[in-house]
């Protein structure tokens, strides 16, 4: 389960989030939906342990990220797919990632079948892979441990419509063993095809959340979120 109480941060006048309030259940997906600069990626940073809040919470497994007993093992994150050393290849990720959970060297070769990446493209240096493989890597990386719960920020970014069913397929099978998902896009069309709730964000507050029956689908949840979001916007300015 993870859990965002009255979540707020702000970065001087900037207010980045304002009183977000949801959660995810075990076993399901939401997509964290919104514009650029809304703030899912703060919300999830703030989930990570990687930022402090300015009041509320946010728990993950039921406690704060950094009180958890093997949070690599139990969560796997994917915050920034660029940031991996880009001399290593990303088998040499995966296994250094292996090493640090106590996992079998094997686990890396494990992931990298689970991504879709071959051993060729694997051995390669991780600078010199494209948008899509870096997403299949970073994903991977967030997939050493068991994770019971999984938080990834835009983990559809560069990712052809083929993977974007791949992640589909994957995170279906992941909530089907009761994993609890959130993970972010600005773009509806990739969160539509693979979440079963939505929660939409514009300008740090929550401005609609359900499953994608409740908001609609296709173009209907498209003028939803356009007039949402320019509205979260217009009260902003
Ligand atoms: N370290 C920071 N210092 C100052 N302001 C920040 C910082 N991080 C984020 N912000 C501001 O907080 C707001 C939310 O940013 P955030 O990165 O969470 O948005 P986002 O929804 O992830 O957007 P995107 O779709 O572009 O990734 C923005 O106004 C941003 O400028
Ligand atoms: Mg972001």
């Amino acid at each position: 389960m993870i859990e965002f109480h009255r979540l707020s941060k702000a970065y001087h006048e900037v207010k980045a989030l304002d009183e977000v309030s949801f959660t995810v259940q075990p076993g399901t997906i939401t997509g964290f939906l919104g514009p650029n600069g809304a703030g899912k990626s703060t919300a999830m940073r703030i989930l990570a342990g990687l930022s402090r809040p300015t009041s509320g919470r946010a728990t993950v497994l039921g406690r704060p990220y950094a009180e958890l007993e093997r949070p690599g093992y139990d969560v796997g994150t994917l915050l920034d797919a660029g940031a991996q050393h880009p001399g290593r290849s990303g088998r040499e990720v995966l296994t250094l990632g292996a090493m640090m959970l106590g996992l079998p060297r094997s686990r890396a070769d494990e992931v990298l079948r689970l991504v879709g990446l071959s051993p060729k493209e694997g051995r390669r240096p991780v600078g010199g892979y494209s948008l899509g493989m870096r997403q299949r890597l970073g994903i991977g990386h967030a997939l050493l441990g068991r994770p019971r719960a999984l938080i990834l920020d835009e983990p559809a970014n560069g990712l052809d419509p083929r993977g974007i069913h791949w992640m589909r397929g994957l995170l279906r099978d992941l909530a089907g063993s009761g994993c609890a998902v959130l993970l972010s896009s600005h773009l509806l069309h990739e969160v539509e095809q693979v979440a079963d709730r939505i929660v939409m964000i514009g300008a740090g507050r929550v401005l609609a959340e359900g499953t994608l029956a409740e908001l609609g689908r296709g173009r209907d949840l498209e003028r939803t979120f356009l007039e949402l979001t320019s509205h979260a916007d217009r009260s902003l300015a």
